[in-house]
């Protein structure tokens, strides 16, 4: 529960107090108790979907309802002296707004196409009209600027506060947008870089704190391959985090996923859906062949409980549209049509939600108080 975020506040249900319990049945039957601030919130819908979301794919788990029930005004008064508390705690919170959507795309290894669906995905969403943010956390191994051909350098100025805000990159896809950093905007393609775990994670830190992402509906992370130090910072930085996992087809594939599934699970990552990528060619004839196997999303999916989003084939296009900067999604063809699919799919397991009423005016509340209107301890 302690990954379930109140997309408004920006804090866990069970820091806020919003998570009153939950009953188990022996029959793997739960249920689990969220008080909201008011019974007609419009994000109720939802706060039940990601309580769904998450403990349904708890191991034993067979059924999730969430039942709610409303504040009295004494506790909304608490809730806020919490939300006040928490926010003068951590004056360094992410630059991402609450209410925006984190996928981190992930995979037990290398070469399965997480950047390449990373960068297509975010122009489909794009071509929705939607505004994307993207941020490549392969560190090292940093693939997203060719990918998606932007081209150009981060730059860091002094932001109000003095501390520094780096303004991403920007790619225009039809109305939408795609905000991207990288690596790659820092240091030149041929050089490599050898910084060890920490290091890592403190420049993905660097990415979340002070570029300046602005209104985002979906925040896309390129992972790293495998299961270590970045997987577990971003679940430290961003609990509200959700895990998209790629396999292909191929058994052994689907085994290093579940193993990056597993640690998502320990590290409350939810996962919201897995990706099967270089699924069938598909040859000028309609002939299909299965070069790397079949059925590998498939098993995956049942075995860790999600969703199987979509299959992308294994098509020339999505390898020379890396190569060129112009995502195959961008284009006409199976895998286009492939990657709008999984916009769809992802939009529907993970929908992005207008922030317009419910506890939108507590918080303001709070802001006021914050900039020094009230005395503490009042609400
Ligand atoms: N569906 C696909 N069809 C054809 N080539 C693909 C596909 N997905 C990925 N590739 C190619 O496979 C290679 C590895 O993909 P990449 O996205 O870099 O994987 P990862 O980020 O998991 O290491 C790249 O050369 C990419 O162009
Ligand atoms: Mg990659």
């Amino acid at each position: 529960m302690r990954g379930v975020v109140d997309p408004e506040l920006g804090a866990s249900l069970v820091d806020l107090g919003m998570y009153r319990g939950a009953r188990i049945g022996p029959d793997g039957a739960v249920t689990v108790e969220v008080a909201l601030t008011t019974a007609g919130c419009p994000l109720r819908a939802q706060i039940a979907g990601d309580v769904k979301g998450r403990v349904g794919s708890l191991p034993g788990v067979t059924s999730v309802e969430v039942q709610t029930v409303e504040m009295s005004s004494q506790q909304k008064k608490e809730l806020m002296a919490r939300a006040r508390a928490r926010a003068a705690e951590q004056p360094v919170a992410t630059e991402v707004p609450a209410r925006t959507r984190v996928l981190a795309v992930s995979s037990g290894k290398g070469g399965v196409g997480k950047s390449s669906v990373t960068v297509n995905l975010a122009a489909a969403l794009a071509g929705r009209g939607l505004t994307i943010g993207l941020l490549d956390a392969d560190i090292a191994g940093f693939s997203v600027p060719r990918m998606l051909g932007v081209d150009g350098e981060l730059v860091a100025t002094a932001g109000p506060d003095g501390r520094p805000r780096i303004e991403p990159l920007v790619k225009p896809v039809g109305e939408g947008v795609v905000r991207v950093v990288s690596m790659g905007f820092l240091s030149p393609e041929h050089e490599a870089i050898m910084w060890r775990g920490q290091m890592l994670n403190r420049g993905v830190q660097h990415f979340l704190e002070e570029v300046a992402w602005g209104d985002l509906d979906y925040l896309l992370v390129d992972m790293p391959p495998g299961t270590g130090d970045i997987q577990m910072g971003l679940a430290r930085m961003l609990p509200r985090a959700e895990m998209l996992i790629v396999t292909t087809p191929a058994l052994a594939a689907q085994k290093v996923a579940a193993r990056a599934a597993d640690m998502a699970r320990k590290g409350y990552l939810r996962v919201a859906g897995v990706i099967e990528n270089m699924s069938g060619f598909v040859c000028d004839h309609g002939t299909r062949y299965d070069l790397f196997g079949a059925g590998g999303g498939a098993r995956l999916a049942e075995e860790i409980g999600a969703p199987l989003l979509a299959s992308i084939p294994l098509q020339p296009e999505v390898s020379a549209g890396g190569d060129s900067g112009r995502p195959a999604a961008l284009g006409d063809g199976d895998a286009a049509s492939a990657f709008k699919e999984l916009a769809d799919a992802v939009v529907d397991v993970a929908p992005v939600v207008d922030v317009t009423d419910c506890t939108a005016r507590m918080l303001d509340g709070i802001r006021r108080q914050l900039d020094g209107a009230g005395p503490p301890g009042q609400a």
